[in-house]
């Protein structure tokens, strides 16, 4: 429809014969198209512009004009101060009318139209008046869109920054800030992401983080959990069926893969896929087509990047036979390994503290304190659920009420979870049976040791993590009888 708005024009021109037509050319619809200034360079118009963009809805400019600042140039540096201008250019008969490159230039600059000014004998018009009028009435439509898209993209965009802002990624650990850069590489790219780690690391929000910095951001992000959906009915939720595809299926239904169309599809828990959808996934992957339910002519189009998660040792899934390795290299293009959380326990303060503040505000708390002892059991403590385990504790210690968290505090919030390291001296040692220093020596060393590799994703790293070099911590290894 139509809006009777004024339309408000800034004329570029720098020739007041060519002014006195132009006018003279609307005269008849000065009811809605206003003249509102006239500037004489393509400098001044950007000036002006500057400052006040928003008066102006439609530019009409000569092509030449004096000052350097013209032609494609001061299109491009109009449609840089404001998009949703839209500009109208007039031209010199001398200027080719049939030259489709220079057409072709203005348009590729962000012209809206334009049109070659009639010879300098015909006084009363610049064009073909209704011609000249229908465009302005059709810039200023477009400029109404124009600004609508813009502030809805706006508006996308300040929603993508909630998302991300709702699940920042917490943590200074190496670990963390290599994740960091994945997550920042992962974002120009289409490739398929393998996103591994134990229960609670924080795979969901990685795949939610590649998605919204990604420039697929402003699409569907879908998640799928790929284990708690029947076998049975997987197929027909990622690639959909057609109407009367089986009995029972009385309307077509979309897959996820062509909700994902153009966005993300997050395959939480791809361990858990069956056999069958796995063969059907990995044609997707291989071809970007998929096969509907009942449908027997072509198959359909998508482009869906695709982000996995598990918490299962695939490789050994694919020994068993439960996984299928083809689709294995397919989905793993990108590997982001999460390591648990007690493997950068340089992370728990931070995290501690980040989820204490949040929780406190939604509870409408005053932040509690914590002291030395407590925050030694928090550092020490095994974090099996890892963040999410992290997350429930603080939760309880806030129901707590107390405020200030002392270690009996907090070990009562771990309750049963609670697990003080091994190495305490009553787990060492029986105290029926005092052990002499060296033999509790060595055991303390062995406990130590096992403690350590246990938290240790090689030799390499349990040497470094215990400051020994490699020769002398496999001299060690060897001498404690911890292995072969
Ligand atoms: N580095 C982190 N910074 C902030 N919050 C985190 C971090 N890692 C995990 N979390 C939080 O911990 C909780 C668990 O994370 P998430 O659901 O992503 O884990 P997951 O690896 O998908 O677990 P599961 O395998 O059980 O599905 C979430 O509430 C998440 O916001
Ligand atoms: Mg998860």
């Amino acid at each position: 429809m139509m809006t009777e708005a004024k339309i408000n024009v800034l004329l570029i021109e720098d020739e007041d014969f060519d002014v006195r037509r132009v006018r003279n050319t609307i005269k008849l619809f000065a009811h809605r198209i206003v003249i509102h200034d006239v500037v004489s360079s393509g400098r001044a118009a950007l000036d002006l512009l500057q400052t006040s963009s928003s008066v102006y809805d439609v530019v009409i400019m000569d092509f030449q004009i004096a000052g350097g600042l013209m032609g494609e140039n001061l299109v491009r540096e109009i449609k840089r101060v404001d998009p949703s201008l839209q500009i109208i250019v007039i031209t010199k008969m001398t200027l080719n009318i049939a030259d489709y490159d220079f057409a072709h230039g203005l348009m590729m600059a962000g012209a809206f139209w334009y049109c070659t000014k009639y010879p300098g004998d015909i006084e009363e018009y610049i064009y073909q008046p209704t011609d000249f009028i229908l465009s302005i009435v059709n810039a200023y439509e477009k400029k109404l869109l124009e600004r609508e898209r813009l502030t809805s993209k706006g508006k996308l965009i300040r929603n993508v920054q909630e998302i991300l802002t709702q699940r920042a990624i917490i943590g200074e650990s190496t670990a963390i800030k290599k994740l960091r850069e994945q997550i920042e590489k992962c974002a120009s790219s289409d490739a398929p992401v393998l996103i591994s780690g134990s229960s609670g690391t924080g795979k969901e929000i990685v795949a939610y983080n590649i998605h919204y910095t990604g420039h697929r951001k402003l699409e569907n992000f879908v998640p799928i959990n790929c284990g708690s959906i029947p076998h049975d009915l997987i197929e027909s939720e990622l690639f959909g069926y057609e109407k009367g595809a089986f009995t029972g299926a009385e309307e077509r239904k979309l897959g996820l893969f062509e909700v994902a169309d153009h966005g993300t599809l997050f395959l939480d828990e791809v361990g858990e896929l069956p056999l069958p959808a796995q063969v059907k996934l990995l044609r997707v992957l291989q071809d970007g087509e998929i096969e509907k339910i009942g449908r027997t002519a072509t198959k359909i189009k998508v482009d869906v990047r695709v982000v996995a998660a598990t918490n299962k040792i695939l490789e050994e899934e694919i020994e068993a036979k439960r996984f299928r390795e083809d689709l294995y290299y397919r989905l793993n293009v990108v590997q982001i390994y999460l390591p648990p959380l007690r493997e950068r326990t340089e992370d728990i303060p931070a995290l501690f503290d980040y989820y204490l503040t949040q929780f406190s505000a939604d509870m409408g708390k005053q932040k509690p304190t914590i002291d030395d002892e407590a925050m030694t059991v928090l550092l020490s403590h095994e974090w099996r659920g890892n963040v999410r385990e992290l997350k429930n504790v603080i939760h309880r210690l806030l129901f707590a009420d107390e405020p200030k968290i002392t270690r009996s505090v907090f070990t009562t919030a771990l309750g049963a979870l609670w697990k003080p390291m091994e190495n305490t001296i009553e787990e060492l040692n029986d105290p029926t049976h005092i052990l002499p220093w060296r033999q509790m020596e060595r055991k303390m060393r062995e406990t130590y040791f096992r403690y350590v590799r246990k938290r240790s994703t090689s030799d390499a790293d349990a040497a470094k993590k215990l400051g020994l070099a490699p020769p002398n911590y496999h001299r060690m290894v060897k001498e404690l009888g911890i292995k072969g």
